[in-house]
């Protein structure tokens, strides 16, 4: 078995990125500059936030940390994006999800300028990309992507099959694997809630991505043997030993599930840290289409 190291791998990408941001600084050009938005104050997504704000430290980049409190209204933030659409000194922006229940989030989604949409949500760049036109892929399934292919994990002509069909990760990480690209040509079969048999399909897969959000969801007895195996999912779960209070769980049943996978992904240190790298990759990509 072969763990997929996002922690490292992302540590390497990361370094790749400071590199080119020092010559780009050394160049007498613009340092990139990411902003994210954060409603509220949901404990996960303040977690989130910050990793990618300190990433953004890391590895040169200027950043910006807009929170805003939980019961501003739909017509404020909208205010706030349009702020950061037109201002010079931000290449791009995020907007934190989930947000809460009384925003529109496809209004806020749509409101944020493509050329800046690092996460890479707009319609817009969800439609490029689902033509295999140059864009901001988003993160997640970016992440993935790239882990595919700095392991040599074969997917031309193989059987993925994706669990979940979230606009996040579900979706475009079907569309993107069936593609004609370097990490793709996959014959690609998408599950989600009312999917019948899915044990009879996962069985079938050579590559498994699961990211449904319901704790170690995929057993051992669902997957065949070599079988590749993302986990995408990372769910808090209560746990009085550690001082956190909580431990980390992903889709996966990890210890059974890696006994007959020749790749499989952990939890933490997994996707987790490649999603966070490739938004620092969308961003000096944003940086330098403008400058
Ligand atoms: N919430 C969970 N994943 C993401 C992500 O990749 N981007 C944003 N903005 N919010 C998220």
């Amino acid at each position: 078995m072969i763990l997929l190291d996002g922690k490292r791998t992302a540590a390497d990408i990361k370094e790749e990125i400071a590199l080119e941001v020092k010559q780009l600084k050394d160049k007498g050009g613009k340092t990139p500059h990411l902003a994210a938005v954060i409603v509220g104050s949901n404990g996960a997504s303040i977690t989130y936030v910050n990793a990618k704000v300190k990433a953004c430290e890391r590895v040169g980049f200027e950043s910006t940390l807009i929170r805003l409190p939980e019961d501003i209204s739909e017509c404020e933030l909208l205010n706030e994006i349009a702020i950061l659409n037109v201002d010079h000194a931000i290449d791009g922006f995020i907007v934190q999800l989930p947000l809460p229940s009384h925003i529109d989030k496809q209004k806020v989604l749509m409101a944020v300028d493509p050329n800046k949409d690092v996460d890479g949500f707009h319609p817009t760049n969800v439609g490029k990309m689902a033509l295999n036109l140059p864009t901001f892929i988003s993160a997640t399934p970016f992440g993935i992507l790239e882990l595919l292919e700095r392991y040599k994990v074969e997917t031309s002509g193989k059987h993925v099959v994706v669990l979940g069909r979230s606009h996040i990760v579900g979706s475009p990480m079907s569309i993107l694997l069936s593609q004609k690209r370097k990490v793709g040509n996959a014959t690609v079969t998408m599950c989600h809630s009312r999917t019948k048999n899915l044990k009879e399909l996962t069985l079938q897969a050579d590559i498994i991505i699961a990211a449904i959000g319901i704790p170690e969801f995929l057993k051992a007895d669902m997957v065949k043997d070599n079988v590749t195996v993302i986990d995408v999912g990372i769910t808090r779960l209560a746990d009085s030993s550690k001082k956190s209070g909580f431990r980390l769980v992903g889709d996966v049943a990890f210890a059974e599930v890696a006994k007959k996978a020749e790749f499989i992904t952990p939890v933490p240190g997994g996707v987790g840290p490649m999603t966070i790298a490739m938004l620092l990759k969308n961003t000096l990509l944003a940086c330098k289409r403008k400058n």
